[in-house]
Order: C-alpha cells, then sequence, then structure tokens
C-alpha cells in the first residue's frame, strides 16, 4: 500500500496528451485533481472531465496584466488545496508570484532537450537546425522559461526526411513515458536537488 497522497494541478492549453497519460498513471492519476486551462476550447478540459476531474479556464483577457492572472490562478490553486503544479503545453509563462509559491513543486514538460531549444516550437526549431538527436525534457521550473533544474531527459533520434508530422508523434511518446515518473518522483519527495543538479531517487519496491 502505497502511503502518499497528493493534490496535483495539471495545467494545459491545447490537446492534453500529457495530461492523459497523467491521468493514465495508476500512481500519479488519482492525484490530478484538477485542471486548470488559459483556454476554453482546449480540448484536455474534455479529458478532464471525461475522468472526472474538475476544470477550470482563466482567461487572461479577464485580467488586466500577467500579475492579476497569475493572482487569479494561485486563487484557484488554493481553493483546491492544490499542492503540486505539472504543466503540459500550457502556453503561458508563470509569473514570479506564482512560481514562489511553489517552490520546487512545479514541473514542466519540454518537447526539446534543454537549455537547446527553448520556447514555444522547440520541435520546429530543432527539426530547422538539422539535429540528428532531439528529445524531451522534464524540468523544475523557476523563474525563467524552459530554465530550471533538469528532472529527466529522454533521447529521440532524426530520422532521414523526418518533418513535425513524423517527428513529433515520437516525441510525444517519449513524453508520455518519463513525465508521469517524474511526477512521481517529486511527489513521493525522490527528488534531491543541489543547485541545478537534481538525483532522482529509486523508486520503493518493499512497499
Ligand atoms: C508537448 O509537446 C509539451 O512538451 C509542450 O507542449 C506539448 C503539449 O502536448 N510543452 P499535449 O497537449 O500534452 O498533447
Amino acid at each position: 500500500m502505497r502511503a502518499v497522497d497528493a493534490r496535483v494541478a495539471v495545467f494545459a492549453s491545447g490537446s492534453g496528451t500529457n495530461l492523459q497519460a497523467l491521468l493514465d498513471d495508476p500512481v500519479a492519476g488519482p492525484w490530478v485533481v484538477l485542471v486548470v486551462s488559459d483556454r476554453p476550447d482546449a480540448y484536455a478540459l474534455e479529458r478532464a472531465q471525461a475522468r472526472g476531474v474538475e476544470t477550470v479556464v482563466v482567461e487572461p483577457r479577464y485580467h488586466p496584466d500577467r500579475a492579476a492572472f497569475d493572482r487569479a490562478t494561485l486563487e484557484v490553486l488554493r481553493e483546491h488545496g492544490i499542492e503540486y503544479v505539472a504543466l503540459a503545453g500550457f502556453m503561458r509563462i508563470l509569473g514570479p508570484e506564482l512560481v514562489r509559491a511553489y517552490p520546487g513543486r512545479i514541473l514542466n514538460i519540454h518537447p526539446a532537450l534543454l537549455p537547446s531549444f527553448p520556447g514555444a516550437h522547440g520541435v520546429r526549431d530543432a527539426l530547422e537546425w538539422g539535429v540528428k538527436v532531439t528529445g524531451v525534457t522534464v524540468h523544475l521550473v523557476d523563474e525563467e522559461m524552459d530554465h530550471g533544474p533538469i528532472v529527466a531527459q529522454e533521447a529521440v533520434p532524426v530520422l532521414e526526411g523526418d518533418d513535425r508530422d513524423s517527428l513529433e508523434p515520437r516525441i510525444h511518446e517519449a513524453e508520455h513515458r518519463i513525465y508521469p515518473k517524474a511526477v512521481r518522483a517529486l511527489v513521493e519527495g525522490r527528488l534531491k536537488v543541489e543547485g541545478r543538479i537534481v538525483r532522482v531517487l529509486e523508486e520503493r519496491t518493499d512497499e
């Protein structure tokens, strides 16, 4: 029996395949109690609703600036007793107030091997650069974009003739493998962070 229980919010702006991977994970799935989106039409919201997970949309256009948007989001997290946040295709940068409210408790997944190709177009930028290997990165979120300490990475080879349509599904497969593991490690207190270096302790098997 696992003693760990947790309240995790997943933030998503789009399709939500990473959200789905988290929901489908036997350990991390039950921890996901809230999905937050900045877009009312995000398919991720339907995925959450299909599982009976609560959803909240915080739309930037109803807030005068980023700080106000952040405060509104933070209030939602507090109302739901959220302890950890997993960003999964959330296309907005979290402001300092939000990041500081959850020190070392926010993860992001990025579709490239950071620090290469940060930003909103990691897959496209890697292809255009002509790299032979790209991949995915899970990192802790700090106040800079795609910058915090790296928790996990998986390399994905770029094949001859690859374009976004052929490469992206392989990037997603890697994401769906490593993200649930990283969320489990975070929540189970198995991430040991010293500066930029993150050690991931082994999962205990004696429970
Ligand atoms: C993923 O590639 C993730 O790395 C990036 O946004 C994409 C979201 O995909 N941050 P999905 O919505 O989880 O399918």
